[in-house]
């Protein structure tokens, strides 16, 4: 988090106070720092030493198209989950030959735009979508170049929304049935077989899941030859964790236990492609949180404090249709205040100003005294936040800042009552 540091006990991003940005942009306000951003884009390549290798950032974690092209400059591909991010990620200047499109629903349409860009490859996710990818390529005269999503049946920890590859999941084709779902895409004649792919999951925290992921395909591609089938590629799929709990030292109040991962990219990502190596494929990756989450965060101001029923609420102007995580997957943030000022510690339930009890950003939290006016920063926003936000309650949505050293500017504008 070298990125966010408290200065003379201002909070900053880069050389940015974030107070000062909350007075010109308003709150809540998301705010992403270039540098960070950057700094993960090179993190990932540069753990693969020199050796070929494809990663392809998951848009969904955030199609702001300010962070897409910091992202498609720093050289890294896409993987798109709709034909919206897949415009986005062709605007931003994501070459198509390093554009992949997941998704367990592709619309005829959207299947029809990525032939039409002659994107990389589709990621199919079921016998009856490459019936759908071969007719459709048909009717364009393209073949589309196909990698079958096998289901593992891993179980990668974490909350059950977030969990893709268990057998009761939606997502993939089981693994009793990928040998014939293959088989059906190497006889479709529009379709050109290129692969596997296999997403297990999203803020996974330990190695050995990626290790056994690995393992398991590499098992698998020997199958499908003996089979007698081509396997060129194998797409990783993403989901490496972050540290969303005690990323920041905050003076004054006690250190928050850290809850990090147990690899980095640079760990992590040879053993994966060791594991691969023999099996002599070209591999992909995916990673989307991993990339952005930690350069962002959301600033937020207090409204109200409330004591009520033995707890204290600090009610803040932000809410669950601004970061949707901690409702949706009782997700944990990382809150700090902007400005120190030595106050004492408390135990606070932080809470939006929705009609809904589900609407909170922490509960139980130790913070220092915050009265009305205070600003709080939640850390690790900058994935899976603004594009989860909605206008719920006729609530326009904030607006995001790019920091870049000492200079920022608005990425996104804040919505206006107009808007709605
Ligand atoms: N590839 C595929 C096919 C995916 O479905 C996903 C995420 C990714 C890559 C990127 O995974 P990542 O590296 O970001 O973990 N909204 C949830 C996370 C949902 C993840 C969905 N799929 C959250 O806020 O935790």
């Amino acid at each position: 988090m070298e990125h966010l540091r408290y200065h003379r006990g201002a909070l900053h991003c880069e050389e940015v106070p974030l107070a000062d940005l909350a007075e010109r942009a308003g709150t809540p306000l998301y705010v992403y720092s270039s540098a960070a951003v950057v700094e993960r884009c090179r993190a990932v390549e540069s753990a693969f030493g020199g050796r070929p290798h494809l990663t392809c950032y998951a848009v969904k974690a955030n199609s702001n198209r300010h962070l897409l092209r910091l992202i498609a400059a720093e050289g890294l591909g896409a993987d798109v989950n709709s034909v919206g991010e897949m415009a986005m990620a062709l605007d931003a200047g994501f070459a198509p030959s390093m554009i992949t499109f997941s998704g367990v629903g592709k619309r005829d349409d959207e299947i029809a735009f990525g032939l039409e860009h002659d994107i990389l490859a589709f990621n199919a996710e079921s016998e009856q979508e490459l019936d759908v990818l071969d007719a459709i390529a048909a009717r364009a005269g393209r073949r589309a170049r196909v990698l079958v999503r096998v289901n593992l049946d891993i179980d990668a920890g974490g909350h059950a929304y977030i969990s893709t590859s268990l057998k009761q999941n939606k997502f993939g084709v089981s693994r009793e049935n990928v040998l014939a779902a293959l088989r059906r895409a190497s006889t479709l004649p529009h379709l050109e077989l290129r692969g596997i792919h296999s997403h297990i999951g999203s803020q996974i925290l330990k190695a050995a899941t990626f290790r056994s992921a690995a393992s398991a395909l590499a098992g698998l591609v020997g199958e499908v030859r003996r089979a007698g089938m081509p396997v060129h590629e194998v797409d990783f799929g993403g989901g490496f964790g972050v540290q969303y709990q005690g990323a920041l030292a905050s003076p004054g109040l006690p250190d928050e236990p850290a809850l990090r991962p147990d690899f980095s990219f640079a760990s992590v990502l040879p053993e994966v492609m060791d594991i691969l190596a023999p099996a002599g494929v070209a591999v992909s990756f995916q990673p989307g949180r991993s990339i952005v989450a930690e350069a962002g965060v959301l600033l937020t101001r207090v409204l109200y404090r409330k004591e009520s029923g033995g707890k204290t609420f600090l009610v803040v102007d932000g809410g669950m249709n601004d970061l949707l995580r901690p409702s949706l997957y009782n997700a944990y943030h990382q809150i700090v205040p902007v400005r120190l000022d030595g106050a004492a510690a408390e135990e606070v339930d932080v809470v939006g100003p929705l009609c809904e009890s589900g609407d909170f950003f922490a509960k139980g939290r130790k913070l220092p005294r915050s009265v009305r006016g205070d600003l709080l920063a939640l850390l690790g926003a900058g994935a899976y936040g603004y594009v989860l936000a909605s206008n719920y309650n006729a609530r326009p949505r904030g607006a995001e800042v790019l920091v870049d050293g000492a200079s920022w500017r608005v990425i996104r504008e804040r919505e206006r009552i107009e808007d709605l």
